[in-house]
């Protein structure tokens, strides 16, 4: 499995699945879940209803993940997966590596190659970048652990600053 880590707009990068930092209601929200809404067009807020109406009738939990289409979206998916929210009182570190390793085994259950990730909690949500980028650390060696024969080839961190970036830079170049 590759990591690649690079600043940009998760919205423009063309992977098999990118990975939105949604809230419970999975209704839309600010920063990256309004990015990616707005990029993959109201559809795909249609396709979050009916998981509403389906198979998530009470909001996808913290530290899950689910997926829809990804619209008009360069990427065929959007999973969606829900961070820890700090300010609510959710500090659970565990719920945050869930994060992505949720979304990494929900792009392995779909044959995905290659899956591109935002700083889940990183932004509303309240988590130093480190936090989010030793996080993700865990999550990716965890998986790469327990699915060794996985389709994902190709993990990408998409940070939204330069200073984002040297942080993920710096965790997974020399992990602690
Ligand atoms: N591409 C890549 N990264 C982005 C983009 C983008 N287009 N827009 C924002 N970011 C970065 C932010 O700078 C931050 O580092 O993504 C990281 C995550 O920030 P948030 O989007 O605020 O996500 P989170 O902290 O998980 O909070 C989720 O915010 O938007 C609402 O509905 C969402 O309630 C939920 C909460």
């Amino acid at each position: 499995m590759r990591v690649r880590i690079l600043q940009g707009d998760i919205t423009a990068r063309s992977v098999d699945a990118v990975v939105n930092a949604a809230n419970s209601s999975l209704l839309g929200g600010g920063g990256v879940d309004g990015a990616i809404h707005r990029a993959a067009g109201p559809e795909l807020l249609a396709a979050c209803r009916e998981l509403r109406a389906t198979s998530l009738p009470n909001g996808l939990p913290v530290g899950a993940a689910a997926a829809t289409p990804g619209f008009m979206l360069p990427s065929r998916r959007v999973i969606h997966t829900v961070g820890p929210n700090r300010h609510a009182g959710q500090t659970n570190r565990a719920l945050l590596v869930s994060c992505f390793s949720e979304s990494l085994r929900v792009a392995d259950s779909l044959r995905a190659g290659s899956i591109a990730f935002p700083a889940v909690g990183g932004g509303v949500y309240g988590w130093h970048g480190r936090q989010v980028a030793e996080a993700a650390f865990d999550a990716v060696n965890g998986f790469t652990a327990s699915h060794p024969d996985s389709t994902v080839e190709l993990v990408e961190f998409v940070l939204f600053s330069p200073e984002m970036e040297e942080t993920f830079k710096a965790v997974f170049e020399q992990p602690r």
